[in-house]
């Protein structure tokens, strides 16, 4: 993958990398699209991360999609597709970790001890190998987003950081390969995440502005589906995670509920003093 990866640069091409989980959709393949329009050559990685998965997570039932998810990306132009086992990332006795304090034990680090950690390690060890001089990351995962900008500045890694919007589906529910996992009912149910986001957003532009009420707002919303177990519910500031009383100088609103087994994340960014967009 270095060599191939050098070999484009030599050539004056400018590397464009998605790193993804596999089991592809839209959302993922809109970070592709994005990284093709940018860059000279395109890399993209399958690699599901053992480490970001906690002890009872669903890492044996991630769903894998190998060759399809292989075909997708040869058919938006991927040039190079790193897809390593994993002994090759974890070598036996790895015991090295890139963690950014505070900002790991926030948001899906909060409810998902050591997740984030496991984000930063992979997407380091990625990096490293792919010597990408633009990666491209979604929306949809705004702690992963906020820790990986924070990451890269500390380390000073020579990469760029693209953030693509949230790509849903026609009726608001934000894409994710974990969707695969709801049955018709609990698809159904899902949509309350979308929907008290919507809600914020409409109260925002309604002129509302304290953080508090519009948590408030949201969290009764949720029992109106009793079936759906809300994670957090939080208001807070982009880049620290850190909550905000009043959201007049944006913010992003961030939700993460189970629908029966199955964790969900969306949220919506609030921009400063005008209107939100999802
Ligand atoms: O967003 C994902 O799919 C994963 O967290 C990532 C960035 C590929 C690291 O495993």
């Amino acid at each position: 993958m270095r060599n191939a990866s050098r070999a484009a640069r030599r050539e004056g091409k400018r590397l464009g990398f998605v790193p993804t989980m596999g089991a592809l959709h839209e959302g993922h393949l809109s970070l592709v699209r994005a990284a093709r329009a940018a860059c000279g050559i395109v890399a993209a990685s399958i690699f599901v991360n053992p480490t970001q998965f906690g002890p009872n997570e669903d890492l044996a039932k991630y769903p894998r999609s190998f060759e399809r998810d292989r075909k997708l990306l040869e058919e938006e132009g991927v040039e190079l597709l790193f897809a390593p086992p994993v002994e090759e990332m974890y070598p036996a006795g790895a015991v090295t970790w890139v963690t950014v304090e505070e900002l790991s034990g926030k948001l899906d680090g909060r409810s998902r001890p050591g997740h984030l950690r496991g984000v930063t390690t992979i997407v380091s060890k990625l990096f490293h190998v792919v010597e990408p001089d633009v990666a491209f990351f979604g929306q949809k995962d705004a702690a992963q987003v906020a820790i990986i900008r924070h990451m890269v500045r500390d380390l000073k890694f020579p990469v760029e950081i693209v953030v693509c919007p949230i790509v849903r589906e026609a009726d608001g529910l934000a894409m994710s390969s974990r969707n695969a996992y709801l049955d018709p009912e609990q698809r159904r149910q899902a949509l309350v995440l979308h929907r008290t986001l919507m809600l914020v957003k409409e109260l925002v532009d309604r002129g509302e502005r304290r953080a508090a009420t519009l948590v408030a707002a949201a969290r009764e919303e949720f029992t109106r589906e009793p079936a759906v177990r809300l994670d957090y519910f939080e208001i807070v500031d982009a880049g620290s995670l850190d909550p905000v009383e009043d959201v007049s100088s944006g913010a992003l609103v961030a939700v993460a509920a189970y629908v029966g087994t199955t964790r969900l994340i969306d949220n919506v960014v609030l921009p400063c003093n005008s209107r939100a967009q999802s």
